[in-house]
């Protein structure tokens, strides 16, 4: 334990220091008292005296600089030293040149090293979004999608994976992940549906294990991250799936619906939790006092801290940028840390003008600070700041790898299977679609980079490598991406069809969300040479299929599997009996979107459907 050995050693070192001033008086030596290090330093105090110390120290810009968290490529290390900066995060894609672990590290220990070159020597923390594994850097393990894994109704296995996400981060340095996502998502056209655990609150509350996988039984732990529950709150209710919208609903139903998983967080313990771009009633998340200070830090009992969403406070009036009104509109609410990714100078400017003119209490600010120092201190980062590199050698490691293909096995959904599933690993097959034969298309958003893109972007197994791992070697898997050379000679035919990636914002959808020309031409020729189709979906969230199901003999919602694609051949050939069942409704036509568990509309596959095996 890393706090428990930094107890030791200092316990040692004064017990040595006594022991030589003892010596030194029975020689007659004079000693002379040399002040000590400041009571902040010494970890054998409690956290909440050492934040104490530390916030009486601290000048008034050194508190903002806490408050503040820029965007890696827009600040400098001189800079994070000059301006007193004590968070920067890397937004979505935003990596090193060359993106490897390694080169994580040195950027990750250089912003650090800049900030311990500040006179009180505060460490920075450093922010990234690992939502389904340590995703933006190349070679990490990844998992599936948040969908996926509510599919498995596994809260162990979710345990397991934040576990591991949290060694793969600490090898690279980075010591916050903005995850778990626990947004309640309930109208599948919302671009962001595959970062929700499901539709039903139950399901987000149930994964908020893996809160205590990454930070582990306490933060400060071996390969301990601070966690981040978002997005706070409501995200997943506005209308017609509007990312950044209005969530129009009465205070009943977002205590019932959307509340939940951050009380559940809140239980776990988690660092911090992030406000959401989306309005409640019209009024933007980023200025709701209520909600942010007396419902989530009073009534949950939120001790940890609250930090807005990339440019969120810009959206407060509407218009773009920000105002010094803005800046104490949300600080005012009860944010601790604004994520500001360019503009921080006028931030700190804005802040301390409205320190200032009396338009924000000192007293906000210094609450900020305690809520933010006292993470740090928990974290051990004031004795252990730098980059733990024994766990490089875990990013994308073999046992990462086995967890996420186990974790693939388990999130399948099968929600059609005339018998021509489990395949036999002597059958014949033919293999198509789009998401057959690649990593970024299987793997979604948040993948590398922001909105993910097709293509091998990072090493895995695509879900034919996996297939053609799990046939028989003697039986040769085709393999035709558009369904061309598909004959009558086959025991049967996988079409793997559904989205390519998006992320946030570019991935809500209006019109329908039915398989596009492409998918279709595909299944059609494989269907034409007479033989078992069975259709993998790769999709972030249900597809309009209802009128092409009863041409096909099996269908499998795959989600978003991430790397490990032998997970899903596991399923295809029945080395993993499926058992995930559906997190969410499945429409009969996307036109009776949004449709959520007991609601009366009659679906495709209602929530919690998945078939088996006999
Ligand atoms: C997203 C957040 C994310 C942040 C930082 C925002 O656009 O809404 O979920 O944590 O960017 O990358």
């Amino acid at each position: 334990m890393r706090s428990s050995s930094v107890k030791a050693m200092w316990s040692g070192l004064l017990a040595l220091g006594v022991l030589a001033a003892l010596v030194l008086a029975a020689l007659g030596v004079p000693v002379r008292a040399e002040p000590g290090p400041a009571p902040y330093l010494d970890p054998q105090l409690s956290v909440e005296d050492r934040v104490d110390d530390l916030l009486d120290r601290m000048s008034l810009d050194e508190k903002l600089g806490q408050m503040t968290q820029p965007e890696r490529r827009y600040i400098t290390p001189e800079e994070i030293t000059r301006y007193r900066i004590g968070s920067v995060l890397s937004s979505g894609g935003s990596a090193p040149a060359p993106n490897t672990p390694e080169r994580w590290a040195d950027m990750y220990d250089g912003f650090q090293r800049a900030a311990l070159a500040q006179p009180l020597r505060i460490p920075l923390m450093y922010g990234v979004d690992a939502v389904h594994g340590h995703n933006t850097v190349v070679g990490a393990t990844i998992f599936p999608h948040n969908i996926g894994l509510g599919a498995s109704r596994d809260p162990a296995l979710v345990r397991e994976i934040g576990a591991a996400t949290a060694r793969e981060m600490a090898g690279t340095g980075v010591d916050w992940n903005f995850a778990p996502c626990v947004c309640v998502a309930r109208d599948d056209r919302w671009g962001r549906t595959y970062e929700s655990f499901g539709e039903v609150p139950e399901l987000p509350s149930m994964m908020t294990t893996i809160i205590e996988g990454l930070q582990g039984d306490e933060l400060g732990g071996p390969a301990s991250v601070l966690a981040t529950a978002k997005h706070y709150v409501g995200d997943g209710g506005t209308a017609g799936g509007d990312d950044r919208g209005d969530t129009r609903i009465p205070e009943r139903e977002l205590r019932a619906i959307h509340l939940p998983p951050f009380r559940a967080a809140v239980k776990r313990g988690v660092g911090s939790v992030m406000i959401s771009y989306s309005s409640w009633n019209g009024l933007k998340m980023h200025q709701n006092r209520y909600l942010i200070t007396d419902v989530l830090k009073r009534e949950l009992g939120f001790t940890g801290f609250v930090v807005s969403d990339y440019n969120g406070i810009d959206e407060i009036d509407g218009e773009s940028g920000f105002t010094r009104d803005e800046v104490a509109a949300a600080i005012n609410a009860g944010i601790d840390m604004v994520m500001v990714p360019t503009e921080w100078r006028r931030f700190i400017e804005y802040l301390r003008d409205g320190v200032k003119d009396g338009d924000v209490p000192v007293s906000r600010i210094d609450d900020a600070n305690r809520r933010i120092l006292a993470k740090k201190f928990e974290l051990g980062l004031f004795e252990h700041p730098m980059a733990d590199r024994t766990y490089l050698g875990t990013v994308g490691g073999a046992a990462h790898r086995e967890l996420a293909r186990r974790a693939v096995g388990e999130s399948q959904v099968l929600l059609k299977n005339d018998g021509v599933l489990p395949l036999d690993d002597d059958d014949k097959i033919f293999v198509a679609g789009g998401g057959a034969d690649d990593i970024g298309v299987q793997s979604g958003g948040w993948t590398i980079t922001w909105q993910g893109e097709p293509g091998p972007i990072t090493p895995g197994t695509t879900i034919l490598e996996g297939i053609r791992a799990a046939a028989d070697s003697s039986t040769a898997v085709a393999y035709g991406r558009d369904g061309t050379g598909v004959d009558g000679s086959y025991d049967a035919a996988i079409a793997v069809v559904g989205e390519e990636p998006y992320a946030e914002y570019h991935g809500d959808r209006t019109g329908d969300l039915g398989l596009d020309a492409d998918d279709l031409k595909a299944i059609e020729r494989l269907r034409a040479a007479d033989v078992p189709v069975v259709v993998v979906l790769v999709s972030g969230r249900p597809m309009d299929v209802a009128a092409e199901l009863p041409g096909w003999d099996a269908l499998v919602a795959a989600w978003l599997p991430g790397t490990e694609g032998a997970g899903v051949a596991d399923v295809l050939f029945g080395a993993t009996a499926p058992t995930g069942r559906l997190p969410v409704t499945w429409m009969r036509d996307g036109g009776q979107q949004p449709i959520n568990r007991g609601d009366g509309k009659e679906p495709l596959f209602p929530f919690g459907y998945g078939l088996t095996y006999d």
